[in-house]
């Protein structure tokens, strides 16, 4: 278990498929993580499934009815939304075909959620999200307060001097709500972006580690397997690579323990939300030839052996 890390106060906001059940799985295993709730947005799939995913995940890792499902915004600000089943499965599950969880979502909206949770503990709420920042970008409209109240946002999103995965110019969370991400790169909220490079360079799950867990027979490994069965077929196939990219779980293992993260700058980042053939796109200023005051904390290296020794924790059912 890793040493005694500070207790984070998480509100996980996912669009959940795959890697984000296995993010939320790693956040429910944490001995150092409070989940005060999951709010749902519109990222990978169908946006009911997604619930549903978010609540299943939540039920194979025991505990059924302790942790919030709040669903969130419908659709993007602005732009149609358009998932990705191509790549998660039509489920986002690896067409796991899991039974419906018992545990059925909150009627409160998701952005009131993030609203309520962070003015309720101000300074005390790290906010998660490994979605489109669709839900972030309406909880700072609807109050511009929280920007100076939220601990830090940590987001999965975007690239750093890196090529996109659903554009050459855009990773697909950015992608999908470039208007969000707009809004939230310039609140003015402290935050940590960990971008599609991350995941590539040190968050993929190679061959012999999917041989190692399929057989494992925890229900987290089989969990694993399923969930992620249908991103692994895709990576093969369109990056040529033999493996489980976990963006979204990379991205929560940073926010468990910042120790992960080794190499991180301060920087300022800027998102295409006008042009069509690079919407979405990520300006890192690396240079500085900006000369705009840097809003980012933006995560240029991870330790692949750190993040594997919690998600390996995590699969043999043991605590985070
Ligand atoms: O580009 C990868 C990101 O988009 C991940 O968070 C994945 O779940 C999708 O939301
Ligand atoms: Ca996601």
């Amino acid at each position: 278990m890793g040493e005694n890390l500070p207790s984070i106060r998480i509100l996980h906001d996912t669009d959940t498929a795959g890697d984000d059940s296995t993010a939320l799985m790693m956040a429910l295993k944490a001995s150092n993580a409070i989940l005060e709730g999951v709010t749902i947005n519109c990222g990978n799939v169908a946006f009911d499934q997604q619930v549903e995913n978010a609540l299943y995940t939540i039920e194979v890792a025991g505990k059924s009815g302790k942790i919030p499902v709040y669903p969130g915004a419908r659709h993007p600000l602005i732009r149609e939304w358009e998932t990705a089943e191509n790549v998660h499965g039509n489920d986002g599950m690896g067409d796991s075909g899991f039974p419906r969880a018992n545990q059925r979502p909150e009627q409160k909206f998701g952005v009131d959620a993030i609203v309520d949770l962070v003015n309720s503990a101000p300074g005390e709420i790290t906010l998660v999200a490994t979605g489109p920042l669709t839900n972030i970008a309406l909880a700072v409209r609807k109050d511009p307060s929280i920007a100076k109240k939220v601990k830090r946002l940590y987001f999965m999103g975007g690239t750093n001097q890196y090529l996109g995965n659903v554009t050459p110019a855009a990773e697909f969370n950015m992608w999908v709500d470039p208007d969000a991400a707009k809004i939230v790169l310039h609140s003015g909220m402290p935050m940590t972006m960990v971008g599609w490079e991350i995941c590539m360079r040190h968050g993929l799950v190679n061959r012999s580690e999917l041989d190692e867990i399929a057989i494992m027979s925890t229900a987290e490994a089989k969990f694993f397997a399923a969930v992620n069965r249908r991103a692994v077929e895709f990576t093969k196939e369109v990056e040529g690579r033999d493996g489980a990219p976990c963006p979204d779980s990379i991205t929560m293992a940073i926010v468990l323990n910042k120790a992960v993260a080794t190499d991180v700058r301060r920087k300022f980042v800027d998102v295409d939300n006008e042009s069509e053939l690079s919407r979405g796109a990520t300006y890192v200023d690396h240079l500085n030839v900006l000369k705009m005051r840097p809003n980012l904390d933006v995560v240029y290296a991870a330790s692949e052996r750190l993040f594997k020794e919690m998600l390996f924790r995590m699969l043999r059912g043991e605590p985070v």
